[in-house]
């Protein structure tokens, strides 16, 4: 791929995802583009960043989006952060919404579904007493291939295996051939919406809870700043944002102050 097919491609797939690949990355590029080049019959990758110069064809511009970001995901991803809820964070925000009975939380970057699913059974399983509370789970990605199969909720085994205890696998889902199939209780407590965390966002109700994990490392400082400053609007006073691992406020968005709970760092609003 030449500098500048890189670098037309480096901005395009900034101004629409936010996204920003730094240099020496090509390689990465070509291999995530190689299966769509094929696809389509193109010959090269030069040829098909060609066509998105030419703009047009917005189902290729949409899979190439879906081929180049990383949707790495597991159940329970990093346990710290889901014994931190359980332990402290839920029961705290529980005690802050015991007289509406609402609880509300956005998974942003949800991913293939791993995320807020392991939520919502982390939820069923510690807190019955939500079942007669209203609790909602937003989960959105700006991804529809991945926000297709977190809805179906179907795991291979492999997935299974990352992260999923083995009594709450035989709880919560049911085998099918070599696949995991999620019961309809607990996918019924997510909603899956396509959202460009870079893009406009709908109106959408105050969170009590945040998860915005792992995706925030792809982004610019000024993307971060924004993005951070539009969740704290949206973070009621009690609110918790949580984080990926490597991820901060820290010298972002002073408006935050990080929390240690469970050898976590969750933030909330000063
Ligand atoms: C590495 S995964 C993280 C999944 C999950 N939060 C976790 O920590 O396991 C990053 C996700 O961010 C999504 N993503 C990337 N850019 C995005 C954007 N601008 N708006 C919304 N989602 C985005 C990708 O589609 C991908 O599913």
């Amino acid at each position: 791929m030449t500098e500048s097919d890189y670098a037309f491609f480096c901005g395009w797939l900034k101004d629409r995802t936010a996204i920003h690949l730094e240099s020496g990355k090509q390689y990465l590029v070509e291999t995530r583009l190689s299966p769509l080049v094929k696809q389509y019959q193109l010959g090269s990758v030069e040829l098909l960043i060609a066509k998105l110069r030419t703009g047009g064809d917005s189902v290729l511009q949409t899979r190439v989006i879906e081929a180049l970001v990383t949707n790495e995901t597991s159940f329970f991803r990093d346990h710290n952060p889901f014994e931190a809820l359980r332990k402290q964070a839920i029961p705290e925000l529980m005690e802050a919404r015991k007289t509406e009975r609402r609880l509300s939380v956005w998974c942003a970057a949800a991913s293939t579904g791993q995320e807020p699913y392991s939520l919502a059974i982390l939820l069923r399983e510690n807190f019955p007493q939500l079942m007669s509370w209203k609790v909602k789970i937003l989960a959105t990605d700006i991804s529809r291939e991945v926000l297709n199969k977190a809805r179906s909720g179907v795991y291979s085994q492999l997935e299974i295996n990352r992260g999923m205890p083995a009594v709450l696998m035989l709880k919560y889902f049911t085998q099918h051939g070599n696949q995991w199939h999620l019961n309809d209780d607990i996918r019924g407590m997510v909603d899956f919406s396509e959202l460009n965390l870079a893009g406009s966002w709908p109106a959408m109700e105050r969170f009590d809870l945040v998860m915005i994990r792992n995706v925030m490392i792809y982004f610019e400082l000024e993307t971060k700043k924004r993005i951070l400053s539009r969740i704290g609007a949206l973070l009621s006073p009690h609110g918790y944002l949580v984080l990926g691992g490597a991820e901060t406020t820290y010298n972002i968005d002073d408006s935050y102050r990080r929390v240690e709970i469970h050898k976590t760092g969750f933030y909330q609003r000063r």
